[in-house]
């Protein structure tokens, strides 16, 4: 029988760079010790209180149907809280919530992409990005940044990728490059995306997880709230990937139409799991604090492992819970470098070309174990990295 196009074509086939991680679960599951630095999957589980009041709400009856836009309390508290971030008034007639960021990132694309309209997005990229706006319809294109614009991207490098392009998604604290996007770069994507006429979807999912400078929403910018979707999250800003709950925030009217998809579509998420996402998000900064604690850590950690060394390079490690190391001192790419480090030291990293074409020569790490096994396994990776540096140079 017959498929659609749409469906055999969310991914882009060919070989992507994935084949390392496959690989590492494969060693697992086999029974190998594997250090494994691949995904951005908290070492911790939601916290305690937060279960207790999942528990509490199911038990008082909240597993029914929930009301499809959200609970009331949820879309308030979301609400104030990107009001308070912003500046700009909002209500929960701006808010959505969905199943996860993800389910927010397709729905967005859905909401202003028709079939064949480009949505553009910048390399490198959540693995994610490009199917998701091949799901909604749309054809995706992809805008190089660059290494040695720190990943920060352009809006004069964007620019000539405009024609046909209705939307364009950032991510900022970004995954995989831990980048952070300054100001001026925010500023210029503003003014692009003004001019332009293009939709900004802004992926801040790692927004409480910053650790240089400040994170800023576009939607705050002058001009940008009546263009901008903002896709949000509780999975990693309180460790709550299982739990599948996100939200979307922007203007009223593509909320009203966000909604109608997702009355044909995702019917909302469950209420005991909304209720405890305004318990988590209306009890102090503390707990996503407490999430956040330990990526911090380790990025100290990192930060001294690397400066012992200069073989290695790290791009500018600004926010969310991975490193961009730079291992182009080695001469490979990083595919063979990060099949090579789980061949012979059994650590499982992610190579910069599964993210894209621009990370190529890099491998991301994500700092999901803990203190002291990150610390040796980074000691690890740059050891190698100059053992592999040094027979490069003598060639
Ligand atoms: C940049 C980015 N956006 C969105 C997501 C989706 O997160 P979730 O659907 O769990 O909210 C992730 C998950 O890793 C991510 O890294």
């Amino acid at each position: 029988m017959k498929l659609s196009h749409r469906i055999t074509h969310l991914t882009g086939g060919g070989s992507d760079g994935w084949d390392v991680f496959y690989r590492a679960r494969r060693m697992i599951a086999e029974g190998h010790a594997v250090t494994e630095l691949t995904i951005g999957e908290h070492d911790i589980r939601t916290d305690a209180t937060i279960l207790a009041e999942m528990d509490r709400s199911a038990r008082d009856g909240h597993t029914g149907y929930a009301m499809v836009p959200g609970t009331d309390l949820l879309r308030d508290t979301v609400a104030a809280r990107i009001q308070n971030r912003t500046g700009v008034p909002t209500t929960r007639h701006n808010v959505l919530i969905t199943p996860g960021g993800q389910s927010a990132l397709f729905a967005a694309h859905t909401a202003v992409c028709d079939p064949g309209d480009v949505g553009l997005y910048l390399d490198p990229y959540y693995a994610t990005y490009p199917g998701t706006i091949r799901g909604a319809g749309a054809i995706a294109k992809a805008v190089q940044t660059r290494a040695e614009d720190a990943f920060q991207p352009r809006a004069d490098l964007i620019e000539p990728h405009v024609e046909g392009a209705v939307s364009l998604l950032i991510n900022t604290p970004n995954n995989p490059t831990g980048v952070v996007y300054s100001r001026e770069t925010l500023n210029e994507i503003a003014d692009l995306c003004q001019r332009r006429d293009l939709w900004l979807i802004s992926d801040e999912v790692y927004d409480t997880q910053v650790w240089e400078g400040e994170h800023l929403s576009p939607r705050a910018l002058p001009g940008m709230a009546e263009r901008t979707l903002v896709v949000g999250s509780m999975s990693k800003s309180h460790a709550m990937t299982g739990s599948r709950c996100g939200w979307i925030v922007g203007p009223e009217e593509v909320v009203q139409h966000l909604i109608n998809l997702a009355t044909h579509t995702t019917y909302g998420v469950p209420g005991f799991i909304q209720d405890a996402a305004s318990y988590a998000l209306t009890t102090g900064d503390g707990l996503e604090e407490e999430v956040a604690a330990p990526f911090r850590r380790r990025r100290s950690l990192a930060m001294q492992v690397l400066g012992g060394q200069n073989t290695v390079g790290l791009v500018p490690a600004q926010g969310a819970m991975y490193l961009m190391l730079d291992i182009r001192a080695t001469g490979m790419s990083g595919e063979a470098f990060a099949n090579a480090l789980l061949d012979t030291h059994a650590i499982a990293v992610m190579p910069g070309e599964s993210f894209g074409t621009a990370a190529a020569g890099h491998i991301r790490v994500a700092m999901t174990i803990d203190d002291d096994r990150f610390a040796a396994a980074l000691q690890t990776v740059c050891d190698f990295a100059s053992e592999l540096a040094g027979q490069h140079a003598a060639e």
